[in-house]
């Protein structure tokens, strides 16, 4: 198992000011020095946080994983087959969203994803990642396609508001990584997890290997800084 940082929010935080200041890629750095096994970035179509000069310069400088989160426009593909990232994650993408908001639905992207998305990045050395929730249906057409990971949206589970509905989706992951793993994808995961809920998702699924974080763990470092912070994170995912 190990921790990808995603990065967007100190970025949102630079483009309140329009300067260049707190600087994404200076963070990556310190995430990675840190001991992050690498870094994720959305490039959203409006481009309200990361922005296309940031993803040449994290290219350049970022030394472990590069993971390059993306809505499968034609425009994003162009760019994710210059920069060559180590992995890219397909995920949906609303214009009115605050974030992403679940998962891709398989039956609708399966025939899009098949002719012109999976065909663009062959032999390009790219491992692809759906972002999905824990539906067998989504997960199944996602090894039909040929994916190499899945990452489980992991939103629903942070979000419960009752015992009983966290255990609900727990389950739910629980199966969906047992699925994924049986069908020899890798098993990511990610979304609204932070220092509480981690313990208990990494104690319940199986399987899992990148998890993704971004909005808690930026948050907290403007009280702990970056490197305290990811560090804390390191702690809990320690010999899983
Ligand atoms: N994984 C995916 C696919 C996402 O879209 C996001 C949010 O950008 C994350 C992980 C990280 O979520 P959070 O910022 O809530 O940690």
């Amino acid at each position: 198992m190990q921790l990808l940082v995603n990065i967007d929010h100190v970025a949102t935080l630079r483009n309140a000011r329009g300067e260049g200041f707190p600087s994404p890629i200076e963070a990556a750095k310190i995430c990675e020095d840190a001991g992050a096994a690498g870094i994720v970035f959305h490039l959203r179509g409006d481009r309200r946080h990361i922005r296309d000069e940031d993803v040449y310069e994290l290219k350049k400088s970022v030394q472990g994983i590069l993971d390059f989160e993306m809505a499968a426009t034609d425009e994003m593909i162009r760019i994710c087959k210059e920069v060559k990232p180590e992995l890219c994650t397909l995920v949906p993408e609303g214009r009115e969203e605050l974030t992403t908001e679940g998962g891709l639905n398989m039956k609708v992207v399966y025939d899009d994803f098949e002719q012109r998305v999976f065909p663009a990045f062959k032999d390009t050395g790219i491992l692809m990642s759906l972002f999905l929730d824990p539906n067998p249906e989504d997960i199944e057409l996602a090894a039909k396609l040929g994916t190499d990971a899945v990452e489980l949206h992991t939103g629903n589970f942070a979000n419960a508001t009752s015992k009983s509905e966290q255990l609900h989706e727990l389950e739910r992951l629980q199966k969906g990584a047992e699925q994924i793993h049986k069908l020899g994808m890798t098993v990511n995961a990610g979304h609204g997890l932070n220092l509480n809920n981690l313990p208990v998702l990494i104690n319940s699924v199986p399987h899992l290997q990148d998890i993704s974080i971004g909005h808690a763990l930026v948050s907290q470092s403007l009280f702990w800084g970056l490197e305290r912070t990811v560090k804390a994170y390191l702690e809990i995912m320690k010999g899983r």
